[in-house]
C-alpha cells in the first residue's frame, strides 16, 4: 500500500518512526506499506527521519496527483486541510487523520463525502490519543443506544490541574511542561480554553446519538482562571478538579458542556498527568470506562497505525456516521455548581446556597440550577471561575 502524509511534526514522526521499527514484522504479515512522500511547508527545516531516502515535499499537487490509496493527515491547520482533504476524497483515496478541528468542523460533510466516493474515512486518532474510543462507539452504535459520555479529553489541562492539585505547580510552569511533553498544541489556548476538549465531546456525541451538533452550541469553559483558592475549597469539601467534557441525551435535548468539574473519589478524580479517560452509558451495558494516553508523539501515532492497518486488512467500517437524528442542545439539567467571582449580580444571589470570602472575591456554590440558567445570572464570564459540582455536596 503506498500512503503519504500531510504533516511531520510531533504526530507524523511518530508515525514514520513506528513504520520504520515495525517495516520487518509488517511485512512478514503481507502489510507491505510505503511511505510515498511527506507533506511539508518548509523545506529548507532541518529534520532526522529515521528512513533517510524519505521524500519530503511542498507541493500538495505532487500528492493530489500521486498513485497512492491513503493519505494521513497529521496536520493542525483547519480550512486548508479541509480543502484538501476534500480534494483527496474525490479523487478517491482514503484518509486517516488526526486532525480533530477539521473533523469536528466538517463531520457531515466529510462523511457524506467518503460515502459517495466509497472510500474510508478514519479518525480514531482525532479523539482521546492512544485510547480506542472512536471504534468501538462507532460498532456499538449499531446495536445499542446510547444516551451519556463523558470524558476527560485534553491532556494538557489534566495535566496541569493535576500538578498544581498534587505537587501545588504553578499554572505557568506546568503549561511549559506540557508543552515540553508534547501534549499541548502550538497555541495552548485551544487547550486550555477548553475548545480542544469541546472538538473531540463534539465528535464522540454526534457519533452516538447520530445527530449534528454545532460547535457554538457547546458550553465550553476552560482553565484559565483556576488559582490555588479553587483547589483548597475544593480539597476541603473532598474534590479534586478535573475538566470533564460531557454530554446526555434526555426528552430529545441533548445536554453537552465542557466544564471544570469537582469530582471526587471516582474514575475521573483518578486520571492524573497527560491521560484521558471516557465513561459511556448504554442500553446493552450499564457504562464502560477507558483510560490511558490521551495525547503525546507515539501515543497518537499509535492511534493513527491502527486506522491504517484496518484500512489495508479492509475491516474499516465505512462511514457510519450520517446525522441521520436531529436533536436540539439545551442545557436544561439541573445541578450544583461552584462560582468564584467578584461581583455577584442579583440574578446569582438568589441562586446562592454557600458562601465564603476571600481577598474580596466570593466563592460560592449555588443551589441546584441548569446550566443555561447559571449563565444568564454569571453574565461575563471572564473574570470568574466555574465549576459543576459532580454530586450534592
Ligand atoms: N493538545 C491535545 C491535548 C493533544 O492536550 O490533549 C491531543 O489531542
Amino acid at each position: 500500500m503506498k500512503i503519504a502524509i500531510m504533516g511531520f511534526g510531533t504526530v507524523g514522526t511518530g508515525v514514520e518512526e513506528i513504520l520504520y521499527k515495525k517495516r520487518e514484522s509488517l511485512l512478514k504479515n503481507n502489510f507491505d506499506i510505503k511511505i510515498e512522500k511527506v507533506l511539508i511547508r518548509n523545506k529548507n527545516k532541518k529534520r532526522s527521519p529515521l528512513d533517510g531516502d524519505l521524500a519530503f515535499t511542498d507541493d500538495f499537487n505532487e500528492i493530489l496527483n500521486s498513485d497512492v490509496d491513503t493519505v494521513i493527515d497529521v496536520t493542525s491547520s483547519l480550512e486548508e486541510t479541509y480543502e484538501r482533504i476534500v480534494k483527496l476524497m474525490e479523487s478517491g483515496k482514503n484518509i486517516v487523520t488526526a486532525n480533530k478541528a477539521v473533523v469536528s468542523k466538517y463531520f457531515e460533510e466529510l462523511n457524506e463525502l467518503a460515502r459517495e466516493k466509497d472510500i474510508y474515512f478514519s479518525y480514531e486518532a482525532a479523539v482521546a490519543g492512544a485510547i480506542p474510543v472512536i471504534h468501538p462507539l462507532m460498532e456499538e452504535a449499531f446495536f445499542s443506544d446510547m444516551n451519556k459520555i463523558q470524558g476527560i479529553l485534553n491532556g494538557t489541562s489534566n495535566y496541569i490541574l493535576s500538578k498544581m492539585e498534587v505537587e501545588g505547580s504553578s499554572y505557568d510552569e506546568v503549561l511549559k511542561e506540557a508543552q515540553d511533553l508534547g501534549y499541548a498544541e502550538a497555541d495552548p489556548t485551544a487547550d486550555v480554553g477548553g475548545f480542544d476538549a469541546m472538538r473531540k465531546i463534539r465528535i464522540l456525541s454526534s457519533l452516538i446519538y447520530n445527530s449534528k451538533i454545532n460547535e457554538d452550541e457547546i458550553f465550553t469553559f476552560g482553565i484559565e482562571n483556576v488559582k490555588k483558592s479553587d483547589f483548597d475549597f475544593a480539597k476541603e469539601r473532598g474534590y479534586s478538579i478535573r475538566v470533564l467534557a460531557k454530554s446526555e441525551l434526555t426528552n430529545d435535548k441533548i445536554n453537552i458542556s465542557v466544564i471544570p468539574t469537582f469530582v471526587r473519589d471516582n474514575f475521573f478524580a483518578k486520571t492524573f498527568g497527560g491521560t484521558n479517560g471516557v465513561k459511556v452509558w448504554g442500553e446493552n451495558f450499564s457504562a464502560y470506562e477507558l483510560k490511558g494516553p490521551g495525547a503525546g508523539k507515539l501515543e497518537t501515532a499509535d492511534a493513527v497505525m491502527r486506522d491504517l492497518l484496518r484500512i489495508l486488512a479492509k475491516r474499516e467500517i465505512k462511514t457510519f456516521y450520517d446525522a441521520g437524528n436531529s436533536y436540539e442542545v439545551e442545557n436544561n439539567l439541573e445541578n450544583k455548581f461552584y462560582v468564584r467571582t467578584s461581583e455577584v449580580s442579583t440574578e446569582l444571589k438568589d441562586l446562592i446556597e454557600e458562601e465564603k470570602f476571600i481577598n474580596d472575591e466570593h466563592l460560592i456554590i449555588t443551589r441546584k440550577v441548569s446550566l443555561d440558567g447559571l449563565r444568564h445570572a454569571l453574565g461575563n464570564l471572564d473574570k470568574v471561575f466555574l465549576a459543576e459540582i459532580e454530586e450534592d455536596l
